[in-house]
């Protein structure tokens, strides 16, 4: 081991990783798969929904593999009866209260972790309009995780636009623009980028909703242009 590596076991396997590297950079340098849905490589992890957790040296609580640190000498269980049923458990929490008809990823680990759509009977799924306020994008939160992706890439990951927050809190949380504006009155430059990291189909292109509305040609070009902003007469600016 040399001063700028770390040594652990990683279900079983003695692995040497730099000093400095998360649980899930040695499990993906390992071979080992860890679910994730927060973390996305292009924005910095924030450990907000907590699937990707793991079992370290069969600690008091599980510990968030997309920002937790490797630790020297440490023994870490990737998946394990505990492991499984927390995040089982995350994955029913989140179908209980978010539509997730559009996120194959998680439906995929709904069905590896044997979650139960029905678990909690009385909860509701959180409610919220199709907000349809520019040419270039929707966004249903109804189908938003509060993974933080799209805010982050819109700020200090990416752009440094800076269009995108939180509002309301508890069940009533959802991204929004400050105090709530039209996307077109905010900063949003409509890069894209927010669409690209969305896990849930959330945040669609208009054109890809237009399709599934079964928008015509002449409605699909009504409704995703923008009526370009004409210079006065006099040529000398707004
Ligand atoms: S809109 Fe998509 S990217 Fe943004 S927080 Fe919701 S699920 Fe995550
Ligand atoms: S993927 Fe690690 S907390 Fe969300």
């Amino acid at each position: 081991m040399t001063d700028d590596t770390t040594k652990l076991t990683l279900d079983g396997e003695q692995i040497e990783i730099a000093k400095g590297a998360t649980l899930l950079d040695a499990a993906a340098a390992a071979g080992v798969d860890i679910p994730v849905i927060c973390y996305h490589e292009a924005t910095s992890p924030n450990g907000l929904c907590r699937i990707c957790v793991v079992d370290v040296d069969e600690g008091r609580v599980l510990q968030p593999a997309c920002v937790a640190e490797c630790q020297a000498d440490s023994k870490v269980q990737t998946r394990n009866e505990r492991v499984e049923r927390s995040r089982r458990t995350i994955l029913e929490m989140l179908n209980a209260s978010v539509n997730l008809n559009e996120a194959p990823e998680i439906q995929a680990m709904m069905e590896e972790y044997a979650a139960d759509e029905a678990r909690f009977p009385d909860a509701h799924l959180r409610e919220h309009t199709l907000i349809d306020d520019n040419p270039f994008y929707v966004r249903d939160y109804e189908q938003c995780v509060l993974c933080w992706r799209c805010v982050q890439v819109c700020a200090e990951d990416a752009q440094f636009t800076f269009a995108l927050t939180l509002k309301n809190r508890g069940h009533e949380t959802s991204v929004a623009t400050a105090f709530d504006i039209t996307m077109t009155e905010s900063p949003c430059v409509f890069c894209g980028q927010c669409i690209g990291v969305c896990p849930t189909g959330a945040l669609k292109p208009k054109v890809q909703w237009g399709m599934e509305q079964g928008w015509g040609a002449d409605e699909m070009r009504q409704m995703t242009r923008r009526e370009r902003k004409r210079r006065p007469e006099n040529g000398d600016g707004e």
